[in-house]
């Protein structure tokens, strides 16, 4: 009799012909649909599995882990992994991954993107042409602040953050200040041409501040009112990492009483729900978690998380060595980006 496929979940539509592959190791519950599956309906699909491939969307802790007797892998689709509990996937010995690299440049782009246009505030300028509010060229309209020659400052520092600093440091003429955990390694600061100061310097010397670093308890709320105040009025803020890194009450209060000029937002602490105070605002430009998303890097992230998958269930060519695990490593965080 012929041995049974392992069975595998997909969680979210993703490329077909990349998920096709997945079919020739396992028997694949691939979902058609975008699908906001609850809790209790994770915990149903994993207790099925042998392995799953799910996205930020899929949180997974002990309680959508208590039947998933056979779960053996949880390959993310993503950098960012603070969807899942590693420690509970690690005490059931189950191994997850996540997607770095492949998509750190697409992601320094949009930082860049998003940072550019709070400072020029090109989505207000757009939303008030579209109004039908230009009547006349004038010498001051939507005066914004420059990019070349400021300050940019870097709040997390790891493959993306480096990237960031190189855009600015290379090709915009900008001082580079970073703050993260650990200081690079001198050749690092050189190549980024970026110098390590304490947070507080951080805070007081950017023009335009970008946060990458891995969102956990530790880090909620690292930009929280007190962070706000020690921050130039005219500087902007740009987050593409995690939306519980900001107070978002706090931003919103800032930017409405001209004690931040600008900020740039493309995750948001409730996604998909955004804060109506944020959403009333001028000054913030908003984007819907799209900061990987370059059709290339979205294609390369799920053939990661394949590869991942496929290996850490011990078939293909590196069975039983998934190329990005981050169970089993020496300092589990939440996505070193
Ligand atoms: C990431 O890779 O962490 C992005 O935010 C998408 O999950």
């Amino acid at each position: 009799m012929a041995e049974s496929k392992p069975r595998v979940w997909v969680s979210q539509p993703l490329f077909d012909d990349i998920v096709a592959r997945l079919a020739e190791h396992f028997e694949v519950d691939a979902t058609r649909d975008v699908t906001a599956w609850s809790p209790a309906q994770v915990a149903a699909k994993l207790g099925e599995v042998d392995g799953a491939l799910v996205t930020l969307n899929e949180r997974i802790g002990e309680d959508e882990l208590a039947a998933a007797g056979r779960l053996r892998a949880v390959a993310n689709v993503g950098v960012g992994y603070n969807n899942l509990d590693i420690g509970a996937l690690e005490s059931r010995g189950i191994v997850a991954t996540n997607t770095p690299d492949v998509l750190t440049d697409t992601t320094a782009d949009m930082a860049f993107a998003l940072l550019m246009a709070a400072a020029r505030r090109i989505t207000e300028g757009e939303r008030w042409l579209r109004e039908g509010r230009w009547t006349q060229w004038s010498f001051d309209t939507l005066l914004g602040s420059d990019i070349h020659g400021s300050t940019l400052g870097i709040l997390g520092m790891g493959r993306i953050g480096q990237g960031i600093a190189r855009r600015g440091a290379h090709g915009f003429g900008m001082r580079v200040l970073y703050h993260n955990r650990s200081r690079l390694a001198d050749g690092i600061e050189r190549n980024c041409r970026a110098d390590w100061v304490d947070f507080d310097t951080l805070l007081r010397e950017a023009d335009h501040l970008v946060l990458v670093l891995p969102y956990s308890p530790a880090t909620r709320h690292v930009i929280d009112s007190t962070a706000l105040a020690k921050m130039k009025p005219t500087a902007t803020l740009t987050n593409i990492a995690r939306g519980g890194l900001v107070d978002e009450v706090a931003l919103a209060d800032a930017l409405a009483h001209g004690r931040l000029a600008s900020a740039a937002l493309d995750v948001f602490e409730g996604e998909p729900a955004v804060d109506p105070r944020l959403l009333a605002l001028r000054n913030v430009v908003l984007t819907p978690h799209v900061g990987s998303a370059s059709l290339a890097t979205r294609r390369a992230m799920a053939a990661l998380a394949v590869d991942n998958l496929v290996a850490a269930l011990g078939r293909g060519p590196r069975a039983g060595r998934p190329p990005t695990p981050v169970t089993g490593v020496s300092s589990p965080g939440t996505g070193k980006r």
